[in-house]
């Protein structure tokens, strides 16, 4: 273990569902690959002991992917388990005593974000901060004033360099091979700018509903839930420009150059559906007017996007599962324009496959002078495999690596985006489930060559 690596992992929210689907199966895949070898306290008030949450740990790696014995008998030998509510100082003098001789812990935090500053205060207090890297769960606030006022208050205690807020679709390598198929191919460069690309759509496409986090779901809607963070992370890997250098900061302060480019958003360029029978949803307001489906319209007001388009689509109860970008090039100009029936395109498949091509148009054979569009497949892959999202970014936060972690700048830059129709309350349009959205999705936000809706196989 290096010096700068954490000696132990405390994670708040130990018995919640984010632990449950995520966090221990990544705690298991950690300690099978040799990459934990810490005391792991969890941290939650549900009147449990330490057996139940082993208890716990093992019905999620057996639900969620599998449990493996040998790596499971090890992270059950490294769990350790406080119980107490979160404003009690108590629960935090246990959990300075369960860290023992640990001089560097990791503080997860996975809980709601209204209880950040909370816990915070409380590791001050109990003497737990000094030396300590704090890692946030999403959402980071729920609004541009939140996020600051959060801000604030971390940066008071931890230096930023320890502070580590969490978006899991910064973990996944599909979302990473964007930035480096990009610029690890000279070819794409020429085209990808104003001159050549016509726009760019992002879709993400869920076909559940909310999956019994309504209420979590009601307070939050799809803009907040995933545009603010994770769509905009894949806006900004396709704009931003190569860093000058390799390292984390260099990285993201070219992710925070695109965020400052692209204007806050208007009213007219949004357009919000819900499904219907959401609001029959257990935690839903029978009159909830939260979003579970948004369609937005942004620029990037930089040398190279300007005046191209970028679309966002992202729903709940869509026809398919999927999270796919478009690249639309322009058309060809005068006589051959008329020959192709579709735009020349890069298509990225974040999920669930994982997939980049490139859409050409060639000669029918049959008829002289018709197109017919092709797809050149660079890479396909059937899943996603490889190392889990969540797995990677708690691996990086205790190594110290901040380069897929939202910087200060960054959170607060994405939510002065969408922070003002957040505030609007533009009206949200039913739609039925299993569709793609409300009609008005289609008349008011439409690409040139519209919606591509992407296609899923079994
Ligand atoms: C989460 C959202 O951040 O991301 C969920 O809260 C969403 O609503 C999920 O379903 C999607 O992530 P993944 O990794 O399952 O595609």
């Amino acid at each position: 273990m290096s010096e700068s690596h954490s000696d132990a992992l405390v994670f708040f929210g130990a018995t919640g569902d984010l632990a449950y689907k995520k966090i221990f199966p990544a705690l298991q895949a950690m300690t099978k690959h040799g990459h934990l070898d810490v005391p792991v306290i969890g941290v939650a008030k549900a009147g449990w002991n330490l057996e139940q949450l082993r208890a716990r740990a093992r019905e999620s790696v057996t639900q969620h992917g599998g449990l493996d014995p040998k790596a499971f008998d090890k992270l059950s030998a490294l769990l350790r388990y406080v119980d107490g509510d979160y404003r009690d100082p108590a629960t935090f003098r246990a959990v300075r005593g369960a860290l023992g001789s640990a001089k560097r812990p990791a503080f997860y935090l996975a809980i709601p974000p209204a209880l950040f500053a909370l816990v915070v205060e409380q590791l001050v207090k109990s003497g737990c901060a000094p030396g300590a890297r704090v890692v946030l769960e999403k959402p980071f606030g729920r609004d541009l004033a939140s996020a600051q006022k959060l801000n604030r208050i971390l940066l008071d205690t931890f230096e930023e360099k320890a502070i580590f807020r969490i978006d899991h679709y910064l973990g996944k390598s599909p979302v990473q091979n964007l930035v480096f198929f990009r610029f690890t191919n000279t070819f794409l460069d020429p085209f990808w700018n104003r001159n050549y690309v016509e726009s760019v759509q992002i879709t993400m496409a869920e076909a559940f509903g909310v999956q019994g986090r309504g209420a979590f779901y009601d307070a939050t809607g799809a803009i907040r839930d995933v545009v603010q963070n994770h769509l905009l992370q894949i806006l900004a890997n396709l704009a931003m420009e190569a860093p000058a250098r390799h390292d984390s900061e260099s990285i993201r302060d070219e992710k925070v150059k695109v965020l400052k480019a692209i204007p806050t958003l208007d009213a007219n360029d949004v357009v919000r559906g819900q499904f219907r029978g959401y609001r029959n949803e257990a935690g839903v307001a029978p009159d909830s007017q939260v979003e579970t489906f948004a369609a937005l319209k942004l620029e990037v007001n930089s040398w190279r996007w300007k005046g191209v388009p970028f679309y966002i689509r992202a729903g709940k109860s869509l026809p398919v599962t999927c999270t796919e970008v478009l690249v639309h090039m322009r058309r060809p100009p005068v006589v051959f324009s008329t020959c192709c029936s579709v735009p020349n395109h890069v298509r990225f498949r974040i999920s669930p496959d994982v997939t980049i091509a490139l859409g050409a148009t060639v000669m029918d054979a049959e008829e002289r002078m018709v197109g017919r569009p092709v797809e050149l497949v660079a890479s396909h892959h059937p899943e996603a495999g490889g190392m889990d999202a969540y797995e990677r970014i708690l691996g990086d936060a205790m190594k110290g690596d901040p380069t897929l972690f939202a910087r200060e700048d960054y959170v607060e830059e994405s939510w002065r985006i969408v922070d003002s129709v957040l505030k609007v309350n533009t009206p949200v349009f039913e739609y039925d489930p299993q569709t793609w959205g409300p009609g008005e999705a289609d008349a008011r936000i439409t690409p040139p060559d519209g919606w591509q809706n992407p296609v899923v196989t079994a």
